[in-house]
């Protein structure tokens, strides 16, 4: 059994972070926006926010309340796109049903777009010349880099086909050189698929739904989810204690991607930051 321990992993990441910023003139700036009272959302937007703290960037948490309407953010972005003090946005998702996530994704300026979400960066990954990439996928790679998983040549199957996670993923793993197959909810015998995998990521939102005899012996398996139980207990969306005995290398929940995600947020930032100079 071979536990991945993104915990540890961003943690360098984030050190390395941090010493950069000491030499930096100004403190990179990264805006995040909260609209509404999602409990699990306003968890992940304290937890970027003190990631940012501790890296010394300057933060700017906004919240607003579920009235706001799709006008006023509209506007709040703009604001943002023109204060040079600011260098990444971030709008969390999801936004309240009256609101269209897509037109405020695309109101971001494409060089603080620190989410990569804008169709700009969206097609600059699919052309494998990206800038700003989105940050769970990106962590993943750079999670499979430090373990020193090789991605060329390897079969690798994503499920989900999510624009946050499961799209940009299998973007990610075509450019590293590996043959990509993306399951989605109308996909045929999707254990068939997996069973193939060398590398698998999962991002369904699904609790324990990748059973152990899905995975073949000596993959390496990505999970994605993160589910809370009635119990209040949190799993992903792959049964752990199933496959962790077969599995090469396996991320638990929590403490496998979700803190590569914030780590990776700050890394583009650092990136915005110098293109923005
Ligand atoms: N909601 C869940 N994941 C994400 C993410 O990576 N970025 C944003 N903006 N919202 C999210």
């Amino acid at each position: 059994m071979n536990i991945i321990d993104g915990k540890e992993i961003a943690k360098k990441l984030r050190a390395k972070i941090a010493e950069e910023v000491k030499t930096l003139e100004r403190p990179p700036g990264l805006a995040v926006i909260l609209v509404g009272e999602d409990p699990a959302s306003a968890v992940y937007v304290r937890n970027k926010e003190l990631a940012c703290i501790e890296a010394g960037f300057f933060s700017d948490k906004i919240i607003k309340s579920e009235n706001t309407t799709e006008e006023q953010l509209l506007e709040e972005v703009e604001r943002l796109n023109n204060n040079p003090h600011i260098d990444g946005i971030l709008v969390q998702l999801p936004l309240p049903d009256h609101i269209n996530a897509n037109k405020v994704i695309e109101h971001i300026s494409p060089y603080k777009d620190i989410d990569g979400f804008h169709s700009e960066n969206i097609g600059k990954l699919m052309q494998n010349k990206a800038h700003l990439r989105p940050c769970t996928p990106k962590g993943v790679m750079t999670m499979l880099d430090s373990i020193g998983c090789e991605v060329w040549g390897k079969n690798c199957v994503v499920v989900g086909a999510s624009n946050i996670v499961g799209r940009p993923m299998a973007m990610e793993l075509l450019n590293a050189g590996g043959t990509v197959t993306i399951c989605n909810s109308k996909t045929k015998d999707i254990p068939s698929k997996v069973k193939q995998a060398d590398i698998v990521v999962v991002g369904v939102g699904i609790p324990k739904m990748v059973k152990g005899d899905w995975v073949k012996e000596g993959a390496v398996v990505i999970d994605v989810g993160i589910n809370r139980l009635e119990d209040g207990s949190l799993v992903g969306d792959v049964d752990y204690d199933a496959i962790k005995d077969k599995a090469a290398g396996i991320t638990p929940v929590p403490g496998g991607v979700g803190p590569m995600t914030i780590a990776t947020l700050l890394e583009n930032t650092l990136i915005a930051y110098k293109e923005n100079l």
